[in-house]
């Protein structure tokens, strides 16, 4: 088995954890990062000066160079589906940090343009890879909470001006968006990949701009109906001092479980329920920094397990775990939110 030589496209915060994990792979056999672009060169330069690889002035070049497998998109969101038409074009599988797009349409272009070339389209939803996440999918899918009639998921994290002065595209609604976009994505895709696709957005208040200077919303509540006739409920903001962790619980007539952060906070069905391979650790922690505060403040374990997942999944011939289909309700549900609530496009 060959490694898979990537390509990093972005080298601004959260490439540095795509060049963390494929150090790790690189140390496996299983890839390696073989290049670099960024519309700053001087970043690229840095990524590849610590990483490895060639930095290229621009995401053309490098996806003229047939040595390159794959490429992850680091890059602002709104930029994600262009992108990834443009490397499915050019035959490089494609690896999108969250979200697909911001934009539903621009996530089917691209979408179609990864099946039209056969390549390999996934997406980072890291949360996932929890083993405390997996332990409720495995325990859901298994019929173990019997019919799921409740979700809701809670992101009251906080975001200073100044988080959003760091970059130009950020709160924008054509890159970027608000915090159900940004920061409550991850939400966005649990709550659907857990308890199925929601059919409805029942209702949607969303507050753009509020008590900070961007475009997009910075709190928002809505209710949702699901296509199995469960209902749900989001609650949004980035401006609550200083951010609890991020929550998600799911009830069924014979099971309930919570997730607080990657960790399993209530689990307990009616029947006797044993799953040896995921065994989570079951204490909410409280670590001082997290990401309720600070974006960067991950551990890289998920990004880990959900990149060896993308690159296993070449090298064996099977769709990833985050495929871009299963990462698309996610974006879908997004554009919903906002179409109810009148704002953004949908104003
Ligand atoms: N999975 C997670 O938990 C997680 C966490 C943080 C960020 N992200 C995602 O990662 C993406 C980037 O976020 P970030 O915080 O790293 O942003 P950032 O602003 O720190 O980095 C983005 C980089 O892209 C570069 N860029 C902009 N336009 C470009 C272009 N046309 N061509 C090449 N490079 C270009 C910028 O110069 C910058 O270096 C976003 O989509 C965000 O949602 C995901």
């Amino acid at each position: 088995m060959k490694p898979l030589r990537f390509g990093i496209v972005g080298c601004g915060g959260i490439a540095d954890t795509h060049g963390e994990a494929l150090t790790r792979l690189k140390a496996e056999g299983l890839a390696e990062i073989v290049a670099a672009t960024d519309a700053l060169p001087e970043r690229a330069q840095k990524f590849t000066s610590k990483y490895g690889g060639e930095a290229f002035e621009s995401l053309e070049a490098l996806l003229a160079r047939p040595e390159i497998d794959a490429v992850t998109l680091c890059t602002p969101s709104g930029l994600h589906g262009p992108m990834a038409v443009l490397a499915a074009r050019a035959g490089k599988h494609i690896l999108s940090e969250k979200p697909l797009d911001v934009w539903i349409d621009a996530a089917d272009q691209a979408i179609a343009a990864a099946e039209a070339s056969g390549v390999v389209y996934g997406g980072i939803f890291q949360e996932r890879f929890s083993p405390a996440a997996r332990k409720v999918k495995k325990a859901i899918d298994s019929g173990a909470f019997g019919e799921i009639v409740l979700a809701c998921a809670e992101t009251k994290w906080y975001r200073s001006q100044e988080y959003y002065d760091s970059g130009d595209w950020r709160g924008t609604w054509k890159l970027d968006a608000g915090v159900f976009s940004n920061q409550g994505i991850h939400s966005l895709d649990k709550v659907q990949w857990l308890a199925g696709p929601v059919a409805e957005v029942l209702s949607a208040t969303l507050c753009p701009s509020l008590h900070r200077n961007i475009e997009a919303e910075t709190l928002g509540v809505v209710t949702l109906r699901f296509e199995s006739g469960a209902l749900g409920t989001l609650t949004m903001t980035t401006l609550a001092y200083e951010g609890f962790p991020e929550r998600v619980d799911v009830s069924g007539t014979k099971g309930s479980a919570m997730l607080v952060g990657d960790h399993l906070a209530h689990f307990t069905t009616k029947e006797p329920y044993t799953d040896t391979e995921n065994t989570p650790d079951t204490a909410p922690k409280d670590t001082g920094e997290n990401t309720s505060s600070n974006p960067l403040a991950l551990t890289g374990d998920g990004h880990l397990g959900n990149i060896r997942d993308f690159v296993l999944a070449i090298h064996e011939g099977r769709p990833p775990l985050v495929s871009a289909r299963s990462a698309r309700p996610a974006v879908k549900l997004l554009n919903m939110i906002y179409e109810k609530a009148r704002v953004g496009p949908y104003a």
